[in-house]
């Protein structure tokens, strides 16, 4: 954990907006979820944050990747490079898995050669692969409830649980092997009956497809939407941990594979970032800030994410209730309606925590602001 007065050094020296991501709890949070579930095989999601540091730090620590692109994948082949061909192929074998369902053709040609494992969720996606990425193996990724979840992924991914055996024994018909299945029970999902419900879904798909045949599955992905401990009302990571834990030993037999992608759960709580104050002014009789990190920027997780990242001050004094605004042109650049602050002046600090997940991934050049310069502190 970075302190109070640590932020405002790194402010004082790097200058602001600047992103500081402590890899402490980088390497906490990793060792947490091991611990907490130590028979999962934990695939980070670059999506969440690509900052090659991260990447390699995790992968220091033992840890698999789920990808979703090329430029991700070349992130995560970075730390890999110097070994020998085999051993490449071997460790892309073991430890990536291209986990967007939908790929464009010449990804899929690239990827070929590391007979990759990657998600599938519909028949055209089987004669894609068939056609351009044969030697890959697949997870077919499942529709699962995603109630409650902070950001809903069901919509847009995952074959249905009727469908499920149809497209698995499709796949096989076309000389391709499904090694299991893949879910996503939302971002951010406080509401652990997801996982209960999906995991059961799981199992009642996998002896649907032994009853008709298919025996070749070995492995379950639990996907991602482990909750960051953003406040108080998100339960602690033991008590999903102990929840998914009994739920895997009662449904599955003890050799089947089980993998996790999470994103949000390794790197929200190792975000920090820092802002200046650039200007204020009151209106409808409230207190306004305007600061140099916006939802074009730092906070785009306010926008993509729905998330809220409290804005707090170094300074003290009597606090009044405030908005803050960002540094664009554009009236949805708004971090906060509401944030209790004491008067600030120009020049002022402002910080928020827990904002490692994205948000500097989805950064933009918007109206000519550059993203925040990124500081990388116990690496
Ligand atoms: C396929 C897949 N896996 C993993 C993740 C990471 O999810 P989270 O950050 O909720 O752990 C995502 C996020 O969108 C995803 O789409």
């Amino acid at each position: 954990m970075i302190t109070k007065s640590q932020l405002q050094k790194l402010a004082k020296v790097h200058g602001t907006p600047l992103f500081i991501i402590d890899h402490d709890e980088l390497r906490s949070n990793y060792r947490q979820f091991r611990k907490y579930l130590p028979r999962v095989q934990i695939y980070y999601a670059v999506k969440a944050n690509s900052d090659p540091a991260i990447v390699k730090t995790l992968y220091k620590e033992g840890s698999s990747f789920d990808v979703a692109s090329m430029p991700e994948f070349d992130i995560v082949h970075e730390n890999i490079k110097h070994l020998s061909a085999k051993k490449r192929q071997e460790w892309i074998w073991d430890k990536i898995i291209y986990a967007n369902p939908t790929k464009p053709t010449d990804t899929l040609e690239v990827l070929n050669k590391y007979k990759p494992l990657v998600t599938f969720d519909n028949s055209e996606e089987i004669k894609k692969i068939k056609k351009h990425a044969p030697n890959a193996g697949l997870a077919l990724r499942l529709k699962v409830p995603n109630t409650g979840a902070m950001v809903e992924l069901s919509s847009k991914f995952g074959a249905s649980p009727g469908e499920a055996v149809d497209l698995i024994l499709e796949a096989d018909k076309a000389g391709l092997t499904v090694e299991g299945i893949s879910f996503h029970v939302g971002s951010q999902t406080t509401n652990f009956e997801n996982y209960v419900q999906s995991l059961s879904l799981t199992a009642s798909v996998f002896k649907e497809a032994i009853d008709r045949g298919y025996t070749k599955m070995n492995l379950i992905d639990i996907g991602g939407g482990f909750p960051a401990p953003y406040d108080s009302s998100v339960k602690p990571f033991k008590e999903l941990a102990k929840v998914i834990n009994t739920e895997i030993d009662r449904l599955f037999p003890k050799d089947i594979q089980i993998l996790a992608e999470p994103g949000r759960y390794m790197v929200a709580s190792a975000g920090y970032c820092v802002s200046s104050v650039i200007g204020k002014a009151v209106r409808d009789n409230k207190m306004c800030y305007y600061i140099n990190d916006g939802v074009y920027h730092t906070y785009s997780g306010v926008i993509f994410d729905h998330c809220k990242y409290p804005v707090k001050a170094f300074k003290k004094g009597p606090t009044q209730m405030s908005s803050v605004f960002g540094p664009t042109c554009d009236a949805l650049d708004v971090v906060s309606m509401a944030e209790n602050l004491p008067s600030l002046e120009r020049g002022d600090f402002v910080y928020s925590e827990k904002i490692g997940a994205y948000s500097h991934a989805s950064a933009t050049y918007f109206n000519g602001f550059p993203p925040a310069k990124v500081v990388h502190v116990n690496q």
